[in-house]
C-alpha cells in the first residue's frame, strides 16, 4: 500500500457556531477558530474538518446551503475564510471542507430559478414529480413538498428548506465539479462528503442510499476534481457495510480515501427502530464485534477505516458509552486508547478531547435542531408524554454536540463575550474546560494529544493487522504487531487472564504494573504495551 499523508493524520472537527465567537454575537465564527489555531497546534492534529460556513439560511444549521462560493454573514466573509486557510497553513493545519450536494437550499439560485421558471435549465437539477410517492424525510413527514407555482411536488430528503439535487443531470453534476476545484485551487484538502451515498437515489423506485449509479458519479466526480490531487476525501456513509466501503475506499476503484461507517452507533438504538428509541443497557460485545468485523474486513490496500465516536450529528460518547460521574477523565481517556490505536484515521469532534458531556435540556425552548424539535412536535402530537420526548431528546439530541465549546471556566465558557450564545453553555464549564485540561498534565486532553502523536510517530499503527482477543465481555483487547492494546469498557473490576508480560508501556490511564501483578483490571482502566 502506498502511504499517504492521511494514514498517520487525525482530524478534528469543528463545528463553526460553536466553537469560538470572535464578535460577541453568540455565535461562533471564522475569525473565531482562527483565534484558536494555537489551541489545535498544541493539541497536535493534521486537519480540521470544516462543518458547513456557506452561505445559508440556517435552517439546517449550514447543511442548506444557498450559496457554495460565498461565506454565510454569521460566520464572517471570504476574506476570513482565506485568512483562515493562510493561518493555518502557518499552524501545519489543513483544512477540509464539508461538502453538502445531495440537496441545496430552497434559497440557493438554481431552485429560486427552477421554482419561478420550470421552463429553466435549472428546473431539472431538482426531483420534480406530479404525484408523490410515501417516501419520507429524515426530518419527520412526506418526503415531497407542494409547490403552488407549477402545481409539481419535489423531493426533499431532509428539510422542505432542502430540495434533492438530481444527478441525473450532466450539467449539474458538472456545476458541482467546477464548485469542487474552485475549492481546491483556493487551498483546501480535501472533502467530507455529506449523505453522499444518497445521490444516486431513484425515488420512483424508493430507492435511497446506495443506488446504481451512485459509484458511477464518485468515480465521474474523482475524475473531474480529485484525480492527481493530494486530497482526503471521507464518505458519510450511514448504510456502509465493508464490502460497500471497499468499493469506495478501495485504491483502485479511484473514488474516496475513506467512508464513515455507523455501526457502532446504530447500538444506541433499538434495532430497527427510530433513533429515539435509545437504549440503556449498552451492548460492549456487540461493540467489538462491529470494530472487529471493519478491522478485519476492510483489509490494507483494500480499503481504509476512519475510526470515530463523536460528530455534530451524534450525543456525546461519555454519556453514551463512558462515565460522566466518578470516572469520567479515566473513561474519556480509556474510549480514546480503545478507538485511536486500531487501523483508520481517527476523528476527534470538538470538546470531545476534554470530555465534554451531553446537555442537561429540561424543555424545548432550549433546543434548535429541527431534527429535535420536529420529532417533539410530532411524538407529542402522538400522544407522548412531553418528559418521555425531552429524555429522549436528552440522551441522542443533535444539540448535545453543538453546545458551546468550553474554554475556561467564566460566564459563557469563554466562548463569547455575550450571554446570549446562540445554545446555552453547559453548566458543567466550570469544571470541564480547557484552560483547565491544559493546566493539568494528567487531563484527557495530553491523552488525546498523545495519541495522535504516536500515530504519527509509528508504522505499526498504520500498518499492523487487529487481532481481537477472547476477553471477558466487557474488556475489549487487541493486538496489533508486538503491541497490546487492554481497556476495561466498564466500570467495573475486571480479569486479565491473557497476558503475562510486557516490555514497555506506550501509553495507559492507570497503573500498568499493578494490573499485570494482580491479573485483575479496575474500572475504565486501559493501556498499550509493547510485549516482545
Ligand atoms: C448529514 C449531516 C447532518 C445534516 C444532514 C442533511 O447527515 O451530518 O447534520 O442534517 O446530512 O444535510
Ligand atoms: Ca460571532
Amino acid at each position: 500500500m502506498e502511504k499517504q499523508w492521511w494514514h498517520s493524520a487525525t482530524i478534528y472537527q469543528i463545528y463553526p457556531k460553536s466553537f469560538m465567537d470572535s464578535n460577541g454575537d453568540g455565535i461562533g465564527d471564522l475569525k473565531g477558530i482562527t483565534s484558536r489555531l494555537d489551541y489545535l497546534q498544541k493539541l497536535g492534529i493534521t486537519a480540521i474538518w470544516l462543518s458547513p460556513v456557506y452561505k445559508s439560511p440556517m435552517d439546517d444549521n449550514g447543511y442548506d446551503i444557498s450559496d457554495y462560493q460565498d461565506i454565510a454573514d454569521i460566520f464572517g466573509d471570504m476574506a476570513d475564510m482565506e485568512e483562515l486557510l493562510a493561518q493555518a497553513e502557518e499552524h501545519n493545519i489543513k483544512i477540509i471542507m464539508d461538502l453538502v450536494v445531495n440537496h441545496t437550499s430552497d434559497e440557493h439560485a438554481w431552485f429560486v430559478e427552477a421554482r419561478e421558471n420550470p421552463d429553466s435549465p435549472e428546473r431539472d437539477y431538482y426531483i420534480w414529480r406530479d404525484q408523490p410517492n410515501d417516501l419520507v424525510s429524515v426530518f419527520g413527514g412526506s418526503a415531497w413538498q407542494y409547490d403552488d407555482k407549477s402545481g409539481q411536488y419535489y423531493l426533499h430528503f431532509f428539510s422542505r428548506k432542502q430540495p434533492d439535487l438530481n444527478w441525473e443531470n450532466a450539467e449539474l453534476r458538472q456545476k458541482i465539479y467546477d464548485m469542487m476545484n474552485w475549492w481546491i485551487d483556493k487551498g483546501v484538502a480535501g472533502f467530507r462528503m455529506d449523505v453522499i451515498d444518497l445521490i444516486g437515489k431513484i425515488p420512483d423506485q424508493k430507492i435511497k442510499e446506495n443506488g446504481p449509479k451512485l459509484h458511477d458519479y464518485i468515480k465521474e466526480m474523482h475524475q473531474a476534481t480529485l484525480a492527481g490531487k493530494d486530497l482526503l476525501t471521507v464518505g458519510e456513509t450511514w448504510g456502509a457495510t465493508p464490502e460497500i466501503a471497499k468499493q469506495y475506499s478501495s485504491p483502485a476503484e479511484k473514488e474516496l480515501s475513506m467512508v464513515f461507517q455507523f455501526e457502532h452507533i446504530g447500538l444506541q438504538h433499538k434495532p430497527d427502530a427510530p433513533k429515539w428509541d435509545y437504549i440503556k443497557e449498552l451492548d460492549v460485545s456487540a461493540l467489538k464485534e462491529i470494530f472487529n468485523k471493519w478491522q478485519t474486513e476492510l483489509e490494507l490496500g483494500q480499503g481504509w477505516n476512519s475510526l470515530f465516536w463523536n460528530n455534530h450529528d451524534l450525543p456525546r460518547v461519555l454519556s453514551i458509552w463512558g462515565d460522566t460521574g466518578l470516572y469520567h477523565q479515566k473513561s474519556a481517556k480509556a474510549l480514546a486508547i480503545a478507538l485511536h490505536l486500531m487501523r483508520g484515521t481517527p476523528y476527534i469532534y470538538q470538546g470531545e478531547e476534554i470530555g465534554m458531556t451531553n446537555y442537561p435540556f429540561e424543555d424545548l425552548s432550549q433546543l434548535n435542531d429541527i431534527e429535535s424539535l420536529n420529532y417533539a412536535h410530532e411524538a407529542m402530537e402522538n400522544g407522548r408524554a412531553q418528559e418521555q420526548v425531552m429524555d429522549s431528546i436528552r440522551m441522542i439530541g443533535r444539540d448535545n454536540a453543538r453546545t458551546p465549546m468550553q474554554w475556561d471556566a467564566d460566564a459563557n465558557a469563554g466562548f463569547s463575550s455575550s450571554a446570549q450564545t446562540w445554545l446555552p453553555v453547559n453548566p458543567n464549564h466550570a469544571d470541564i474546560n480547557v484552560e483547565t485540561a491544559l493546566a493539568d498534565p494528567d487531563s484527557i486532553f495530553y491523552t488525546y494529544q498523545k495519541l495522535i502523536q504516536l500515530r504519527k510517530d509509528n508504522d505499526w499503527l498504520v500498518d499492523a493487522e487487529f487481532e481481537l482477543l477472547d476477553t471477558a465481555d466487557k474488556v475489549f483487547a487487541y493486538k496489533r504487531d508486538n503491541y497490546l492494546i487492554v481497556v476495561n469498557l466498564s466500570g467495573e473490576e475486571q480479569a486479565l487472564d491473557f497476558a503475562s508480560d510486557y516490555k514497555e508501556i506506550i501509553i495507559s490511564n492507570t497503573d500498568v504494573e499493578a494490573i499485570f501483578a494482580s491479573g485483575k483490571l479496575e474500572a475504565w482502566d486501559a493501556f498499550c504495551v509493547k510485549v516482545e
